[in-house]
């Protein structure tokens, strides 16, 4: 019903809001209710990009954990090169649904293009992995006796998924490996987050 749109020559963020329409479509009522699928629209991405002061180092190194369509990614490229300033962006996106990656993919493509023509650049990669298991493991090796090089980010943008984590789960366990004992994903992925940024991120 919304293909249509996708044809179209919208911004980034219009395009990523009609992709979102379209996956939320194509989404499976258990994959919903297990991923907590629940995307954001545009003119909250757009507001929560807008709260990012403009960086005065042109190096960013961006998470997006649970990156749905990648809007977040989106309004945050969309916002940083509006002023022109020529930004090299490193983005991970972390998503673990193939319906939801291959909108990511369009969309990341597009965060390219766009970072191109305002003379800065969008490096992307889509990390087709649980971001709890993926993350706790670089933590637990940060707490570790030898830690493995680990590439910290500077800012990091999201909306994780709202779910309880049972105590005998995975999630449950790989968090504790690392340091960190929650009952909800929601906060595991904010603390994972937080402890992947670098000082000041
Ligand atoms: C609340 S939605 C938000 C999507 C997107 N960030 C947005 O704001 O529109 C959470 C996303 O996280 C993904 N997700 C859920 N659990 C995950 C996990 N353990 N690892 C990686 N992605 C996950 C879901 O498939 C979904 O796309």
């Amino acid at each position: 019903m919304f293909e249509p749109l996708l044809k179209e020559p919208l911004n980034l963020l219009s395009r990523a809001d009609a992709s979102r329409k379209i996956a939320n479509c194509k989404l499976k009522m258990e994959t919903k209710r297990s991923f907590g699928q629940y995307m954001t629209p545009a003119t909250v991405a757009s507001f929560m990009a807008s709260l990012f002061p403009s960086p005065s180092n042109k190096n960013i190194r961006l998470l997006d954990p649970g990156a749905g369509v990648g809007s977040l990614t989106s309004a945050f490229v969309e916002h940083l090169c509006k002023d022109k300033t020529g930004y090299c962006i490193d983005v991970d996106t972390y998503e673990i649904d193939s319906v939801m990656r291959s909108f990511l993919e369009k969309n990341l493509d597009l965060c390219e293009t766009t970072a191109a023509k305002s003379g800065g650049s969008v490096a992307w990669r889509i990390i087709a992995e649980d971001f709890i298991i993926e993350a706790s493991k670089k933590v637990a090796s940060l707490n570790s006796l030898w830690p493995e090089k680990v590439h910290k980010y500077t800012h990091c943008i999201m909306n994780p998924p709202y779910k309880k984590i049972s105590s005998a789960s995975c999630h449950r366990a790989c968090l504790r490996a690392a340091g960190i004992e929650t009952v909800n994903l929601y906060s595991a992925f904010v603390a994972l987050s937080l402890l992947l940024l670098e000082k000041g991120g």
